[in-house]
This record gives structure tokens, sequence and C-alpha cells, in this order.
């Protein structure tokens, strides 16, 4: 066969094996993987390199409002353009539906933002208004268009559904095999800290961590889990925080829930003393569920390698360290009014590379695993984050003793700061390429605005997860009442 590109003399890895070989590429797909492969229109030289699946970034905010309004400062042009560069060939950022809003009408919006992508995409559906005809008629339309995610809020008072909100959405989506994401905080319990912190005048950024307790996180991952046992649905929990969240997980993974989860680098990097820094600088490392502290990322990583979580994903949530960002409502102001959420998108992968695979905290094929091949599968994309014939050319190619040092420059988004400044990270994608397309070379960007496409996902995989039939559920134990 006469390959148009063949990647050669490189080390593969995939979520299973890691192996010296070659890559043909024809038409934007793997064609052939082996030992040794002649030809191809070009041939790009991988020898001392690392050749993984391109990454897929499974959690990030792109042009996209907050909850209370603030846009996100990266559009799906700088955003792509930044994943790109941090080794990601696909990404999935959030769609948000605002109160009253139609699900086709949020669609129809997010088409038009993310036709600037230089990857390919999909969206995660953010519900905030479940009423009827969103969950029967809207819901399953999206679905159908390939849509098979869905994510709620048990926090912020204009997201927050209530537990028979989610239910319902919990439901809908089972119906049609499609997963739920839900970010896990309690809404009563951070309201009470509030109120409790601003009666003494506590409003500095460092009390947004005092803010949301870990309890509070514990609590809304136990309920969360609960709900989508009763009506036995899966459920991905989101940028998991706390020790004792990810043992929630460990366990009910354990027994068989249909449940899935990741963490983020800033929860593994970063800490609550960061929030403590002089005047309003901590406004920078504002996002919840809020940062921890140093024993919380020893617990944490331990998760990463025992394999609680699915993912290690971003949450880019950019919000400019300016009047447009994290202080539109001024900018001496109290905690809860500075926006949440800071970026990270093409710092995740070389991050997780750097302190978890050289460090030794994690193998190669788990980095893999964590940076593509499980969020394929989770959400379904099927021709993506494997190495393998018939899959996508989406590919990167890591030179692995690469040293950086992290700067704001380097992260080609459109953000004024990176919460990983000054961070020392050894290896760097150095090629990254989306069906076959060399995206990034050697830190020069080869793609060309709106190139990526919308990626049809498929239903979530659920095999080895056998899940629960709550015995009021079951027809057999419940008088014969069809509930489901
Ligand atoms: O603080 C964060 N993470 N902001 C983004 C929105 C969310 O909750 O994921
Ligand atoms: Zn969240
Ligand atoms: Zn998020």
């Amino acid at each position: 066969m006469q390959f148009d590109t063949v990647i050669h003399g490189g080390t593969i890895a995939t979520a299973d094996y890691t192996a010296k070989g070659d890559i043909g590429i024809k038409d934007g797909r793997i064609a052939a993987v082996a030992e040794k492969l002649e030809g191809g229109a070009r041939r790009i030289d991988a020898g001392g390199r690392i050749v993984v699946p391109g990454g897929i970034e499974a959690h990030a905010h792109i042009a996209q409002e907050s909850s209370s309004g603030v846009m996100t400062a990266d559009d799906y042009l700088s955003g792509s353009i930044s994943a790109a560069y941090g080794g990601n060939s696909s990404f999935i950022p959030f769609a948000a539906q605002q109160r009253g809003q139609s699900v086709d009408d949020v669609i129809a919006t997010y088409d038009a933002r993310a036709a600037r992508s230089v990857i390919d995409y999909s969206y995660h559906l953010i519900i905030s208004d479940p009423k009827p005809e969103v969950l029967e008629d809207q819901l399953p339309r999206a679905f159908a268009r390939g849509i098979t995610s869905f994510k709620v809020f048990m926090t912020y008072d204009l997201m927050n559904l209530g537990d028979g909100g989610m239910l319902d959405i919990l439901t809908v989506a089972r119906e049609h095999g499609a997963i739920t994401m839900v970010h896990a905080e309690n809404n009563d319990m951070v309201k009470w800290m509030n109120r409790k912190l601003a009666a003494k005048g506590l409003t500095a950024p460092k009390y947004h961590a005092i803010s949301r307790p870990e309890l509070a996180e514990q609590e809304a991952i136990n309920r969360a889990i609960q709900l989508a046992k009763l009506v036995d649905a899966p459920l991905f929990i989101v940028h998991v925080s706390t020790e004792g969240g990810a043992e929630i997980v460990r366990r009910e993974k354990f027994n068989g829930a249909k449940l899935f989860a990741e963490t983020c680098p800033q929860y593994l990097a970063l800490t609550r003393a960061d929030l403590d820094r002089p005047g309003m600088e901590g406004a920078k490392y504002i996002c919840s569920p809020p940062l921890r502290d140093s024993r919380t990322q020893d617990a944490l990583w331990h998760h990463i390698a025992q394999g609680t979580f699915e993912s290690v994903s971003s949450d880019h949530a950019p919000y400019r360290f300016d009047e447009t960002g994290k202080f539109l409502n001024g900018s001496d102001i109290p905690y809860p009014k500075i926006a949440n959420g800071m970026p990270g998108i093409a710092a995740r992968l070389p991050y997780l590379f750097s302190e978890g695979v050289v460090k030794g905290r994690i193998t190669l094929e788990q980095f893999v695993a964590l940076s593509s091949t499980n969020a394929a599968k989770t959400f379904g994309c099927e021709t993506k984050g494997r190495i393998a014939p018939g899959m996508d050319a989406d590919i990167a190619i890591w030179n692995p003793e690469a040293r950086v040092t992290v700067t704001a420059a380097d992260q080609h988004d459109n953000m004024d700061y990176t919460p990983f400044e000054g961070m020392e990270i050894t290896g760097k994608p150095e090629i990254v390429m989306n069906r076959g397309a060399v995206i990034v070379e050697h830190g020069e960007l080869k793609a060309k605005e709106g190139q990526g496409r919308f990626v049809a996902r498929q239903p979530v995989d659920l095999r080895g997860k056998p899940g629960f039939t709550a015995k009021e559920l079951d027809p057999s134990q419940n008088f014969g009442a069809e509930l489901r």
C-alpha cells in the first residue's frame, strides 16, 4: 500500500503495550502498524521518541458562559490550538443550556462556535432546565446526533437541579445509552459556609478553599452514586478533589456500579496555600472544587495508579486575571463573586507525563489510558484513543527527555497567566496529528482554523460494569409496579 505518511523508528505506546514499530497512515486513518514499513509520501523519523494516541481532553470549558454569565477567554480557535500544543488531537468541551433555552438552540449555538476548532470535537451537554420537553424530545434528539453525555450540577444556585431533577436526567440518559456527568458538591453546605465566613468578614480569596469543605464533595459524590444506582444509570464524577471522594468511587466501582471518574492536574500540583498569595493573586487559583493539601495530592496519585480514575482531565476554565474574567464583578471583591476556574488544557499531558511517567508514579501505558484511551471508551469516540489499523490517525510524538519550564506564553491560549508558571517539566509533544494531518510540529502551528470535525459519539461502553437493580424498581419484588 502507498501510505500518505509513515512514522518510523519510534516506540509506540498504547494502553496495553509498548513496542518499537512503524505506523502507516492513509486517508486520515491508521492503515498499518508493523515492525517495519516502507514507503510513505512523507516519512517522519520518530527515533528516540514515544508515539502515543493524540490526547482526548474530556473536560474543558470553551466559548462557554459560566453560570454567572462570564465568558471564557478561550474560544474554539484559541482553545483548540492550546489543546493541540499540549498533545491533544480532539476534545469534548461543554455546551451549556441556559435556563429557558432549548437544547436544539444550545447545540446550534455551539456548532457555530466550534466551527473554528483546529482539532476534532464533540460536546457534553450541560442541562440546567430539565423540563418535560427537554427530557422527552430534546435530549433524545441530541443523543441521536451523537451527543452521548449530559452534565449536571449539584452546586451553584443557577445550575443545581436537585435530586429529583438528577434522577430524571439519569433515567433519560440510561434509556438512550448516554452517560451523566456530575459536578458533586453539597450546595447547602457551601452556602452555609459562605454565610458563616461573610458574617465574620472573611472574604479574601483563600477563604474560597474553606467555604467548600471536603465533606461537601464527599457527601455529594456518595449521593450522586446512590441516585445513579437507584435507576441503574451510568455516572461520571468530574474533577474529584478529595481522598474521601476517591475512596467512595473506588468502593462503588469494586461493587459493580456503572461508575467512572476523573481528577485534574491542579489537585495534584497545587494546594490551598496558593490561594493565600499576596493581594488578589489568590484569585488565579479559585476553582471548584477548591485546591486541597499535599496529603490529598499523594492520595490522588495513589488512586490514579490504582485505577480509581479513568482520566486525568484539565477542567480548563479560562478566566483572565482582569476585568473580563476573574474581576468582571469588580477588582476588590469577596471570593464568591470571583469567576471560578483556571486554565490548563496545554499543561495537562506534559504534567501527567512528567510527574506521572518520568517520576515513576504511573506506567507509560497508564499515561495513554488516562490521556485518551479511556476517554474514548467512556464517551463513545469509537475511532479515537488507540493506535491500531482503522483508527483515526490522531497521534502525538513525544520527546521524553525534553526539559521545559512552564510559562503562560507557551500555553498558546488566550490567557494572561498559567497556574503552573515556572514548573519544571520533562517530556514534550513535538508533533501532533489529527486524522493524519500534522497540526503542531516542533513548536509551529500547522493547522488551519476550522479543520476540526464534529465527532458523532456512540453510547458509553459498560462492559465489566454489571450495575444494580434496586429492589423497589424490580417488578418481581415491588408488587409488579413497572417503574423503570
Ligand atoms: O471552577 C471550575 N471548575 N470552573 C468550571 C466549571 C466547573 O465547575 O467545572
Ligand atoms: Zn465542575
Ligand atoms: Zn469544569
